[in-house]
């Protein structure tokens, strides 16, 4: 998928080593609301986990450099319930549309792996990630802890 000449693929088509997957979600994982590295993960291994059982896709600016990435659990054919891990875009892809083609992507590929539910923890205090997630049908379903709530929606 494309977006102003930004392709958005799979990690396993993207051409990226993993090292370079690691360092930029390192970089993306900064802007969270509550960064991967104030909530002190261990950005190898959460890399690690990330390319053997999510789905992640990434964005690519024209120069081939990662300028986002979107991370999601697909593989609970039990619950068939998905679950979104990760999304960050560098400040400069912000509001140019690239968010929405990846939401689309998530939506799509975890209805194609048979998944019925998908389902995210949001900051409160994240108002842009919150109507972005709800532009794609998402609604506040319960609360996760003081600071973040449970966005869902059906997939099927
Ligand atoms: C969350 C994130 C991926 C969304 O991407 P984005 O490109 O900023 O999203 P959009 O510009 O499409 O914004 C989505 C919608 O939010 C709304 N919005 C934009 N800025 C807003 C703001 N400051 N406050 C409230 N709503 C806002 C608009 O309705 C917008 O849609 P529209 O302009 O098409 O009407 C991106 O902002 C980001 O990487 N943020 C830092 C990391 C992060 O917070 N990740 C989310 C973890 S759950």
């Amino acid at each position: 998928m494309e977006c102003n000449e930004y392709r958005i693929v799979k990690y396993a088509e993207a051409g990226v080593s993993f090292e370079a997957f690691r360092d930029a979600l390192g970089r993306l994982g900064a802007y969270l609301p509550y960064s991967l590295e104030e909530m002190q993960v261990d950005l190898d291994a959460y890399a690690r986990k990330l390319v053997a059982h999510a789905c992640v896709d990434i964005c690519l600016s024209p120069e081939g450099r990662i300028v986002g990435i979107q991370a999601y659990y697909a593989n609970d054919m039990e619950t068939r319930k998905a679950y979104a891990t990760f999304f960050s875009l560098d400040p400069e892809c912000r509001g140019t549309g690239i968010a929405k083609v990846m939401m689309q992507s998530l939506v799509d590929t975890a209805k194609a792996k048979g998944m019925s539910v998908m389902e995210g923890k949001v900051a409160r205090n994240n108002a842009r990630a919150q109507a972005l997630y709800e532009k794609f049908g998402f609604a506040v379903t319960s609360e996760a802890s003081a600071e973040k709530v449970i966005m869902s929606r059906r997939l099927d």
